[in-house]
């Protein structure tokens, strides 16, 4: 969990490869649901260029699809989902019926001003997906992925007045979800400032810690 650009896809993917485990971003799936037009897909479009949250019947049934899948057996990592308490206790009771359960939560915590910083200036590759950033992490020529040759472009959801209605609806819909796993003992907060492998380092120690 964490707000927008706290850099939760980013250390997903780097706990996967540690883990050997599925990861499920519920923006990557509504995402590649829109570029594919599914029904989902187009529902969702309008809603995720203006930073508002997908009903909750329709991402609790696109993620619960891919938990019965049989290559999360070994163990699954959610990013983006649950977003606010229906979600939550709506995937608690479908993990119970498959005789699962949450291990961990981890929360990122990163300053305001840092995040309109780093989702503000994001830039991707419309084609395979690799990610810039403006000012820390230019492409070698100007607007053209340095992996594939494609436009580089800056997601709608990115520009900063649909960024800050983002964190609007962190701050309402999804902060408080923070007190129902911390209530449960499941929540670890980690500092999200400075290099992702500084930020990867505090996830581990947090992962070694028991949930009480
Ligand atoms: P989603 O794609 O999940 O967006 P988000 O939560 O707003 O998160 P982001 O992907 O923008 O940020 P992140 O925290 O993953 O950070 P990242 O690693 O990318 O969801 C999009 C939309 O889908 C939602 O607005 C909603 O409409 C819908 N949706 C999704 N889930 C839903 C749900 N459960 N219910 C209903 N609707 C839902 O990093 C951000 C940037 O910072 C990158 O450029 C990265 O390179 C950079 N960065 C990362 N770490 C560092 C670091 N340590 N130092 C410097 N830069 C860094």
């Amino acid at each position: 969990m964490g707000p927008p650009g706290a850099g939760k896809g980013t250390q997903a993917v780097r706990l996967r490869q540690r883990l050997g485990i599925v990861h499920l971003s519920a923006g990557d799936m509504l995402r590649e649901a829109v570029k594919q037009g599914t029904p989902l897909g187009l529902s969702a479009r309008g809603m995720m260029e203006r930073g508002e949250l997908i009903p909750d019947d329709l991402v609790a049934q696109m993620v619960e699809e891919r938990l019965r899948d049989p290559e999360g057996a070994r163990g699954f990592l959610l990013d983006g989902y649950p977003r606010n308490l229906a979600q939550a206790r709506r995937m608690s009771e479908f993990l119970e019926g498959s005789g699962r359960r949450l291990d961990r939560v981890l929360a990122l915590r990163l300053p305001e001003a840092e995040l309109l910083s780093r989702l503000t200036g994001r830039r991707v590759c419309g084609t395979c997906g690799a990610g810039y950033h403006v000012v820390n992490k230019p492409p070698r020529r100007p607007g053209i992925c340095d992996v594939c040759g494609n436009e580089v472009v800056q997601r709608a959801d990115d520009r900063e007045e649909i960024v800050r209605e983002r964190l609007r609806v962190y701050t309402t819909q999804t902060l408080p979800l923070l007190d129902f796993y911390r209530e449960s003992g499941l929540l670890f907060e980690v500092d999200a400032t400075g290099t992702p492998e500084e930020v990867s380092a505090r996830i581990a120690g947090a992962l070694e810690e028991v949930p009480r």
